[in-house]
């Protein structure tokens, strides 16, 4: 199979590169080359989806599948008619970050209520405006192709240095601060997974919606798998909410978050979705603990990136918590 991959120089676009190219199909990654390199055996196209004409070298060839990652609207509407023709499987990597709702638990992609999509003169994206923008270029793609909304995408290779935290604050070992509470859910895909399953789409045509992650697991099942993994020797002090808020503690991802992390029960839903459908599609997910070691090894080799609490900030946040109740004690009025 022909396959063009508009991205490719940039983690899960390169793993389905990688995917593609080691299961016997001819590559092409088309890019402006600016992100990192491409998978080996594919081949490179460099393109500018910004422009007008951007498009161009790719002008005369033919594919049998094409796999859009953008985030742009105006990128994906140009990509769609310059290349989208009959007998063409089209993939487009979209994200949960669709959905209208976050709180209610087991919502399923041919179901759940989407955010109002950007206008149409909307061409670029932000992080602010992401799931709409998202929702905006699903609706450019069409319904007859294979959307994959994508959540939290873990393992090698992460730019985002967001699911590498946990295996890198793991294998220090010693007391971690863990939040909220072990029956908490954590659901997330590695990307190997994902690109292997985006892969096998393209392979058997496969269209509709799908929700492109992992069945989702409880936190303190996360955590211990991973620890086991790497053979680290943790405790988990686990911290609720309104005691991480107070310590500012952020959300999710970047500096002074715990990673992965969502406020409950605004997020009940977020990391809880019905994966169901993608299973029985052919999508499966590797044990946490694989991703962890792989990651860690992955962090190790290539001095990748990390975010979140730094090991002072977590130490401080701990100190706090252990000295709450003396505080509390401390500032009682005496009988
Ligand atoms: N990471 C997560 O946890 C997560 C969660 C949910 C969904 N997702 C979705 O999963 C996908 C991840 O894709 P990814 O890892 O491959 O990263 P990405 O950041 O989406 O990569 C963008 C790709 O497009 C190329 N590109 C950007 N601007 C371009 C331009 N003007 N012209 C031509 N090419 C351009 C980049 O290469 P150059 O810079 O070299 O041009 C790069 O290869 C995205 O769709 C994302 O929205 C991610």
């Amino acid at each position: 199979m022909r396959i063009l991959i508009l991205g490719g120089s940039q983690f899960l676009g390169r793993a389905i590169a990688s995917h593609a190219c080691a299961a016997g199909h001819d590559v092409t990654c088309a890019a402006r080359g600016l992100a990192g390199p491409i998978a080996a055996g594919a081949r490179f196209v460099r393109i500018d989806r910004d422009v007008a004409d951007g498009l161009t070298p790719l002008t005369g060839e033919t594919f049998d599948a094409v796999v859009d990652v953008s985030r742009h609207p105006g990128q994906v509407r140009r990509a769609v008619a310059a290349l989208k023709r009959p007998g063409v499987h089209w993939t487009f990597v979209s994200t949960v970050s669709v959905y209208a709702d976050n709180r209610i638990p087991g919502q399923r992609a041919d179901s759940a209520p989407l955010r109002e999509p950007v206008s149409a003169d909307i061409a670029h994206s932000t992080d602010a405006i992401y799931g709409a923008a998202k929702v905006a270029c699903e609706q450019a793609v069409g319904s007859d192709a294979f959307i994959c909304r994508a959540g939290l995408i873990a393992g090698p290779e992460d730019p985002t240095g967001r699911f590498a935290y946990w295996p890198a604050r793991l294998a220090r070992g010693g007391e971690v601060l863990a939040p909220g509470s072990p029956e908490d859910a954590v659901q997330l895909i590695d990307v190997r997974d994902l690109a292997q399953w985006i892969v096998h789409a393209a392979e058997v045509r496969l269209t509709s919606i799908y929700d492109g992650i992992g069945p989702a697991r409880s936190r303190g099942e996360f955590l211990a798998e991973c620890a086991s993994a790497l053979d680290a020797s943790c405790t988990f002090t686990w911290v609720d909410r309104a005691f991480l808020e107070a310590h500012d503690v952020r959300r999710w991802a970047g500096p002074r978050s715990l990673p992965l992390w969502l406020p409950l029960p605004d997020f009940d839903g977020f990391m809880t979705r019905d994966t169901s459908p993608a299973r029985e599609a052919g999508l499966t997910a590797r044990p946490f603990a694989a991703t962890a070691r792989d990651t860690l090894h992955w962090l190790r080799a290539s001095n990748g990136p990390v975010v979140g609490l730094s090991a002072d900030e977590e130490g401080a946040v701990l100190s706090a918590w252990h000295a709450r109740g003396v505080t509390a004690a401390a500032i009682r009025p005496g009988p």
